[in-house]
């Protein structure tokens, strides 16, 4: 059994290529930021208060998050894989993601998927806390304006419009609390290789991410 972490902030390309590697190699995908994400959504539905860490925690508890065969996350048995992308989600996710309660069910529910077989996991603290003893880590990293465009034009193709400087601005944002957070903060494995994102294509960054995992495996036979 084989695990393989991807780490990094928004942006960065995390999910594409998580997504791209893991089919390479024929392993399972997680993406563990859509669990937080999915959280966040039902908080938000539900009207529970950002800061109330125990409602939050039951409502995790309660939420029967799974992945369906496409990869579509749901919860409380409902495809939710597009609410969760939206604006009010991703401006709320932050702070739901760092109490502590919240990620300590996320975090025992991810260990059990990752149990499960050969798997590509993707999130802040997959290296670092979730997984600490995966065979492979990589975290990426881009610059934070490349990293805003790319999501600038997500959300477009999404039929979403923001502008540039709105969407450095969020980004940047999230970064702040995301790295500076108490609880598990976003933060590179010391022995995760970095790839830096921002002059490459999408193709050969998935070439190198295959790389390393090849040569880490073949290190460690
Ligand atoms: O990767 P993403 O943008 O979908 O992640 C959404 C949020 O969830 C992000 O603000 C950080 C948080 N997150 C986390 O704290 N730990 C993870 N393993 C994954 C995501």
């Amino acid at each position: 059994m084989t695990i393989v972490a991807i780490d990094g902030p928004a942006g960065s390309g995390k999910s594409t290529l998580a997504r791209l590697l893991s089919r390479r190699l024929g392993y399972l995908y997680l993406d563990t930021g859509a669990m937080y994400r999915a959280i966040a959504y039902l908080a938000l539905q539900d009207g529970v208060a950002l800061d109330d860490e125990a409602s939050l925690a039951t409502l995790t508890r309660n939420a029967h998050l799974a992945f369906d065969e496409s990869g579509h996350m749901l919860a409380r048995d409902r495809d939710v894989s597009e609410e969760i992308r939206r604006p009010a989600v991703s401006a709320a996710v932050s702070e739901v993601s760092a109490h502590a309660h919240v990620r300590d069910i996320l975090v025992a529910e991810q260990r059990r998927i990752a149990a499960a077989g050969d798997v590509v996991m993707e999130g802040r603290d997959i290296g670092t806390v979730v997984c600490p003893a995966a065979e492979v880590k990589i975290f990426l990293t881009a610059a934070p304006k490349v990293r805003a465009e790319r999501r600038r034009k997500e959300l477009v193709t999404a039929g979403e419009h923001v502008g540039s400087n709105e969407m450095l601005a969020a980004i940047e944002a999230r970064d702040a609390f995301d790295s500076g957070r108490a609880v598990s903060p976003l933060r590179r494995a010391d022995d995760a290789v970095e790839l830096d994102t921002s002059p490459l294509t999408i193709a050969q960054v998935l070439d190198s991410m295959e790389r390393i995992v090849r040569e880490r495996l073949h290190q460690r036979r």
